[in-house]
């Protein structure tokens, strides 16, 4: 807060009222990617943020599907884990800049290896989001990348492939954060960043 930065990423973010249905006031990020200095204050504020993330060596957790991986980490050992699809706008620049891997996270259906899914809540009905089970190993420390939380129910699912494969979610990072949702109270407990709240 008080960055000014933050105000020319607000401001790059088109409101499309009624879509896709009526009542909706659609955030479009598709502006913002326009934007060349907003675009880039976007990823450096995120950058900045997780660039020096002190990591250490993590101590013995239960692990769940796989076998014991004893693995020192390195400061910027890290993972970034993106959001089908607009998720994966944002975490690969945010990924190579903090010298991590990313890991896309992908409707049902569109990874050919083997996946491990997880399935959430909608507004109506539920979808599901896949992740290759070899793309985590157990203790990697992970950054959950969307461009937008509204009820928490896609953060929440991505938590839990991740905690399934025995990987620690550091934090959630969201470019837009719709207040009137509490999309955090969902999060399991994982700390929830995000830039901007549509006024
Ligand atoms: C949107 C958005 C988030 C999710 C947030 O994705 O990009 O991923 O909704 O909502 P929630 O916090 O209530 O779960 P959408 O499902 O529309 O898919 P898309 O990114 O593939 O368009």
């Amino acid at each position: 807060k008080g960055d000014p930065r933050l105000e020319a990423i607000s401001a790059a973010i088109r409101v499309v009222p009624d879509f896709p249905k009526k009542g909706i006031m659609f955030q479009d990020i598709t502006t913002l990617l326009l934007d060349h200095k907003a675009f880039k204050h976007t990823i450096d504020i995120f950058v900045e943020r997780y660039k020096d993330m002190q990591i250490s060596a993590v101590a013995g957790k239960p692990l769940f599907l796989q076998c014991f991986v004893i693995k020192v980490l390195h400061a910027n050992d890290c993972l970034c884990i993106g959001v089908e699809a607009r998720g994966f706008m944002f975490g690969p620049s945010i990924a190579l800049a903090i010298g991590a891997k990313f890991v896309p996270l992908r409707k049902p259906g569109k990874l050919p290896g083997k996946v491990i899914s997880e399935s959430y809540e909608l507004e109506y009905g539920h979808d599901r989001l896949e992740m290759h089970v070899d793309a985590v190993e157990p203790r990697e420390r992970v950054i959950i990348i969307d461009d937008l939380v509204a009820t928490g129910g896609t953060l929440s699912a991505a938590i839990s492939l991740m905690e399934s494969q025995g990987a620690e979610v550091v934090e959630c990072a969201c470019v837009i954060g719709l207040p009137e949702v509490k999309g955090q109270h969902k999060l399991e407990g994982k700390p929830l960043y995000v830039l901007v709240e549509p006024s």
